[in-house]
């Protein structure tokens, strides 16, 4: 099946509203062949929208609950409201440093859906689970456990992001990464059927133009999750035309 590139910017804590032109450059270079997003801060995320033009624009967490008591957190209602396309969940970072749980991933997945946002959900696995050998079973059973209810490449993409190779300029060689996204592709096979072959998998970690395309070129990559590089066009449009020329 053909699955269309789908290249998202994840500006992490990073972005006030002087950044927005790089919001502007960055949509005005989107190609017609491939799907571009930028994740950015809660607080910039209308602005993004009306600087961003067609390019959907995404939150990068979201909570389970629709309301309530739950200080500080962000419901799926109010992203819809500030413009929001879509939104990360279970990314490492916050699996990590606000002990996500892989129910609660799943639970803000489908929290996210039933607003409808489209959702990409991140799992990978750290340097110590990669060198015991446990990479591909640590990561199936993320996917397993936090894959929301009714999942479908529509609304739904996974992102594959070992931890070790976010923010350090290492990447896993080719084969490691076909070999993982295979992995996570016969997973989803085994969980939704035919429905897997519609699911973008996005390849991260220090993605950068000079290693988009062998990335993006690998089997079953299906885009990439951009962190460091998308926070300015010049480093984060060669990646997305990376994309295009893959089709
Ligand atoms: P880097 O591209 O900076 O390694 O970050 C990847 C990432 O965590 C995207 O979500």
């Amino acid at each position: 099946m053909m699955r269309r590139k789908l290249v998202a910017g994840n500006w992490k804590m990073h972005g006030l509203k002087a950044d927005l032109g790089e919001v502007r450059a960055i949509s005005a270079a989107m190609p017609d062949n491939v799907d571009a997003a930028l994740c950015v801060p809660f607080t910039l995320i209308a602005s993004a929208v009306e600087a961003a033009g067609d390019m959907l624009i995404g939150a990068q967490d979201v909570h389970e609950a629709d309301k309530g008591a739950h200080t500080g957190c962000i419901s799926a209602g109010m992203l819809i409201e500030a413009g929001a396309g879509l939104t990360l969940v279970g990314h490492s970072e916050r699996r990590a440093d606000q002990h996500e749980t892989d129910a609660q991933v799943k639970a803000k997945a489908e929290a996210a859906h039933r607003a409808g946002l489209m959702v990409i959900l991140c799992v990978g696995e750290t340097l110590e689970e990669r060198d015991s050998g446990r990479a591909e079973a640590v990561v199936t059973a993320q996917v397993a456990a936090s894959l929301p209810a009714g999942a479908h490449g529509m609304w739904l993409a996974l992102a594959y992001e070992p931890v070790w190779a976010i923010g350090t300029g290492r990447t896993p060689t080719e084969g490691d990464v076909a070999a993982m996204h295979g992995a996570i592709r016969a997973k989803l096979r085994e969980l939704i059927g035919g429905e897997a072959e519609s699911m973008r998998i996005l390849y991260g970690g220090s993605v950068n133009a000079a290693n988009a395309s062998a990335l993006l070129g690998c089997a079953d990559v299906d885009g990439a999750l951009v962190g460091g590089a998308s926070l300015t066009a010049d480093k984060f449009v060669p990646i997305i035309e990376a994309a295009a020329a893959l089709g």
